[in-house]
C-alpha cells in the first residue's frame, strides 16, 4: 500500500534536532519518569529497583485492568472492555481507518487536521471528501457544508477535537449536529481526542462517545499527559462491531502494548487531576503569552486557541512557510512548524505549551526576523 508522505512527521523528523527554540513540539512540557513517580507518590528508587523484578512477557493482550478503568473514566459512558490500548494515538487512527475504511468507500474528514486523517483512507482507494475549516468561522466545521459532502456511500467522518494545528474546540451543540449528519447515513464518527481533556475553565470536556453510538474516540498518554515517550493510546468506543474488528486486526500489527509503558501510563491515570493542575497552568499562562505576543507584533495574526496545545498564526510576508521554516531553523536555531505541513499556506503552526521563557525568546526571535525580511 502506497502512501503519501507525512508531511508534519517528516518536517519533524528532518529539523527537531537542531532546534534551539523548539515551538514545533506539541506535548505539554514531557514528564521525567522522576517526576511522573513523585507525582504519583511513590520513592523513585524503590519503585525502580522492584520494576527491576518485573517479568517482560507479553502481560495482559488487551491493556492491563488498571490502564483500561483509567481511561475509562475519562469517558461518561465507556466501560474498561470498551477501550483499546494501541500505540499511541498514531496506532489508534491506523487501526480504525486501516480496519473500517474500505476502497469502494467515501470519507469525510476536515482540513487541517492530522495527515492520518485524510491519507491513510486515500491510500486504501477510497474518495476522501475534504470539509475545510477556515479561519472566518473559527475552524469549526460548517454542518450545512458536511449535510452536502454526506451520502449514503458514507463510510466514516472523521474530526480533531480540539484541532490541531488550529486550537479550535467544537462546541457540543455543534458536535450533536455532526453526529446526526453521521447518523442519517448511518456512518463512524472518528474523533481524534488525543488533546481532550484540560479546558480552560476546568469544566467537563465531553467526548463523542457521549454522544453518539458509533462513534469511535481515540487519545493517548502523548499530550495532555506529557508522556508521549511511553506510546500508549487507545480506541474507546461503544460500537460492538468496529471494536471487534480493531482487536481482529490488532493481533497482526501490535498484540499488545508493553508491560512498562502500560504500568506507567496507569499511575499516570490514577494521578490524571494532579497531572491535569500543572498542564493546565502551563497551557493558560503560556497562550496569554502568545496572544499578547502576536497582538503587540505588526504583521501577524491569528484566532486565538481556545483549546489544545498549538496556534496557527498567519504572516503577511510573501514567503512559503516551508521555506520561512527552513531559514528559521538554520539561521536562528527556532523551530516551527510550515503550514504546508497542514494544506495552509501563508502561515505557521506554533506549539506553545511548554517552557515559557523559551517561547518567549522564540516569538521575539521571530518578530526580528520578520522585521528584517
Ligand atoms: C491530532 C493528533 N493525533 C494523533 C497524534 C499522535 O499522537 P501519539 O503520540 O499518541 O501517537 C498527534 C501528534 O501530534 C496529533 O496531533
Amino acid at each position: 500500500m502506497k502512501i503519501k508522505t507525512f508531511k508534519v512527521e517528516r518536517w519533524m523528523n528532518d529539523y527537531e534536532d537542531e532546534a534551539v527554540y523548539n515551538l514545533g513540539e506539541t506535548c505539554i512540557d514531557s514528564l521525567t519518569i522522576r517526576e511522573l513517580l513523585e507525582i504519583g507518590g511513590y520513592e523513585p528508587d524503590k519503585f525502580m529497583s522492584e520494576l527491576a523484578e518485573t517479568r517482560l512477557t507479553y502481560s495482559h493482550i488487551f491493556g492491563s485492568p488498571e490502564f483500561k478503568s483509567g481511561v475509562a473514566e475519562l469517558y461518561e459512558n465507556i466501560e474498561p472492555h470498551q477501550v483499546l490500548p494501541c500505540h499511541g494515538a498514531t496506532g489508534a487512527n491506523a487501526m480504525v481507518l486501516e480496519t473500517l475504511i474500505e476502497p469502494t468507500d467515501n470519507m469525510i474528514s476536515v482540513m487541517p487536521t492530522y495527515q492520518q486523517h485524510y491519507s491513510i483512507p486515500e491510500a486504501i482507494g477510497a474518495e476522501v471528501r475534504i470539509l475545510q475549516l477556515t479561519e472566518e468561522n473559527d475552524y469549526l466545521p460548517d454542518i450545512e457544508e458536511l449535510k452536502k459532502l454526506a451520502d449514503e456511500n458514507t463510510k466514516m467522518i472523521t474530526v480533531n477535537n480540539p484541532n490541531n494545528p488550529t486550537g479550535s474546540w467544537i462546541p457540543i451543540e455543534s458536535m450533536k449536529e455532526i453526529a446526526e449528519v453521521a447518523k442519517s447515513v448511518d456512518a463512524y464518527l472518528l474523533c481524534d481526542e488525543v488533546y481532550r481533556g484540560i479546558a480552560e475553565d476546568e469544566s467537563y470536556m465531553y467526548s463523542v462517545t457521549d454522544l453518539y453510538e458509533k462513534a469511535i474516540s481515540v487519545g493517548s498518554m502523548s499530550k495532555i499527559f506529557s508522556l508521549a515517550g511511553l506510546r500508549m493510546g487507545w480506541i474507546a468506543t461503544r460500537d460492538e462491531y468496529a471494536l471487534n474488528e480493531c482487536m481482529e486486526r490488532r493481533d497482526y500489527n501490535t498484540i499488545s502494548c508493553g508491560v512498562i509503558d502500560d504500568k506507567l501510563a496507569s499511575i499516570a491515570l490514577a494521578n490524571r487531576d494532579k497531572i491535569f493542575a500543572r498542564n493546565r497552568q502551563i497551557l493558560n499562562n503560556n497562550r496569554a503569552i502568545l496572544d499578547k505576543w502576536v497582538n503587540e507584533t505588526p504583521g501577524v495574526h491569528y484566532k486565538k486557541p481556545v483549546a489544545g496545545t498549538t496556534a496557527l498564526v498567519y504572516y503577511d510576508k510573501n514567503i512559503p512557510s516551508y521555506e520561512l521554516c527552513v531559514r528559521l531553523i538554520k539561521e536562528k536555531g527556532l523551530l516551527f512548524t510550515p503550514g504546508s505541513a497542514f494544506e495552509m499556506e501563508g502561515a505557521v503552526r506554533i506549539g506553545y505549551a511548554f517552557d515559557s521563557k523559551l517561547l518567549k525568546q522564540g516569538l521575539n526571535i521571530f518578530a526580528e526576523f520578520l522585521a528584517e525580511l
